[in-house]
């Protein structure tokens, strides 16, 4: 492939602006109002400003322009189910009876692969038009789920993660495994996928109160086994179902213990919510290297409550957002990090634009260890990136003919941006989709 100088305006977090004290944060962000971005071979070259990257002469480069546009780094998705694809929009309960009414009857269907694929293809179109290029998504209990969802990422060369569901008991009969089976069919899908091409693979207990031990014990096996594979879990959501892990995990300390004291927390562990933690969980969170999955669309719908995304970070813990569709009400990080902002907000902190992106980019990066493939435009990562398109709607132009800063333009498409604004999604080198 040729390569590929892209034309426009650039803005991309080089650190994360939530662990610095300075006023404007500028030194953990680069924008160029004019700016260039040199790819070659699916990989970044450099970004600069424009006439910076290559000679007036180079005829080898292709000159590609992005006028009324801003591109930033593909967005990131710490936490999304697909099969939940049409369980969105599901009213009136929460969590454990939404699971039962909404989740397991749609999740049963996905036994079907040809039911799987047609699902798999429309979250992926949908993924892309929504300008996120990798997510840590979890496939239902069936391993054609996983085939089926990997073989659409193969396909389109996307960098993804996801697992098999592993659930062995306060489910319905048609949804439950056991441990052996659990063990076995993920380990044959960790040996199919993880490490293809940009494909990762995770091991994926739903949560503690659908795992018997044993069944936690198979999955941790799997860990020690192959130890650069994920782990994504559900952790401290919802105070019914933080009861029922206690009666059914009666000897642990608390939640997290559970997990920790079954050998699954560790880097390349996935915990999504951690609403209602403990100071020991906290603390046993950050000394395991384990990642959070803020979710806080889910969270609001659910009625779970509110991510204390200042205790996650007096604790150094690694936190990318989530979509977690379907319980999250949809897959735009545009509408992820709105509801950031909101979760935020009510519990009087006002969460900066900047370190709403970078959670949505290279924080989301750093919580998935891939932090040195994806995020952001340093020289040599994957170019995974989205243009945005700045006269999207006549209401974004004129609200951005307002603003004076790029974090002022960032915060008013944070709050009216939607899959409107993505005008393209390129992923590895190579565009992956256009607005028509
Ligand atoms: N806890 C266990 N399973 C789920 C799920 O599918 N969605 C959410 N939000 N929480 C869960
Ligand atoms: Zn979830």
């Amino acid at each position: 492939m040729k390569r590929q100088l892209h034309r426009g305006a650039l803005l991309h977090l080089i650190a994360d602006p939530g662990q610095c004290e300075e006023p404007g944060k500028a030194s953990c962000y680069e924008y160029f109002p004019d700016g260039e971005l040199l790819v070659e071979d699916g990989h970044i070259v450099a970004t600069g400003a424009r006439g910076t990257l290559i000679n007036g002469r180079d005829t080898q480069t292709e000159v590609i322009e992005h006028p009324h546009s801003l591109l930033l780094p593909g967005f990131i998705d710490t936490h999304v189910h697909y099969p939940q694809l049409d369980v969105i929009a599901s009213y009136g309960s929460q969590l454990l009876e939404w699971l039962e009414r909404y989740v397991f009857p749609e999740e049963a269907k996905f036994g079907d692969p040809t039911y799987a694929e047609a699902v798999a293809k429309r979250f992926l179109t949908e993924l892309l038009a929504n300008g996120t290029t990798t997510a840590l998504v979890y496939g239902t209990v069936h391993p054609e789920s996983v085939d089926a969802f990997f073989t659409e990422c193969e396909a389109l060369n996307l960098r993804m993660i996801a697992g098999k569901v592993l659930m062995d008991r306060n489910a319905p009969d048609t949804l439950r495994d056991d441990p052996e089976r659990a063990y076995a069919q993920s380990k044959e899908l960790i040996e199919r996928w993880h490490g293809r091409g940009r494909l990762a693979y995770a091991v994926t207990p739903r949560f503690a109160c659908t795992s018997s031990p044993e069944q936690l014990e198979a999955a941790a096996r799997l860990l020690a086994e192959y130890p650069d594979v994920y782990m994504q879990t559900h952790l401290s959501e919802n105070h019914d179902e933080i009861r029922w892990v206690s009666e059914l995990y009666p000897e642990s300390l608390n939640y997290f213990d559970v997990y920790d004291s079954a050998g699954l927390a560790r880097k390349r562990s996935v915990f999504a919510h951690c609403i209602h933690l403990q100071d020991a969980e906290w603390n046993r969170l950050a000394e395991t290297q384990s990642s959070i999955a803020f979710c806080p669309s889910s969270n609001l719908f659910l009625g779970s409550g509110l991510f204390a995304l200042n205790t996650a970070r007096d604790h150094h813990i690694p936190v990318g957002l989530g979509s977690d569709v379907g319980a999250g009400t949809s897959l735009s990080c545009f509408h992820t990090m709105d509801a950031a902002y909101k979760t935020q907000q009510l519990q009087n902190v006002s969460l900066d634009p900047l370190e709403n992106l970078y959670l949505a980019t290279l924080g989301a990066a750093a919580s998935l260890d891939l932090h040195d493939k994806i995020g952001n435009f340093s020289a040599g990562k994957e170019a995974d990136f989205v243009v945005l398109d700045l006269n999207a709607t006549p209401q974004i132009a004129e609200r951005l003919k307002r603003t004076q800063t790029i974090s002022e333009t960032l915060f008013a498409l944070i709050t009216l941006g939607d899959d409107r604004v993505v005008g393209e999604t390129w992923s590895f080198g190579k565009r992956c989709y256009v607005r028509r």
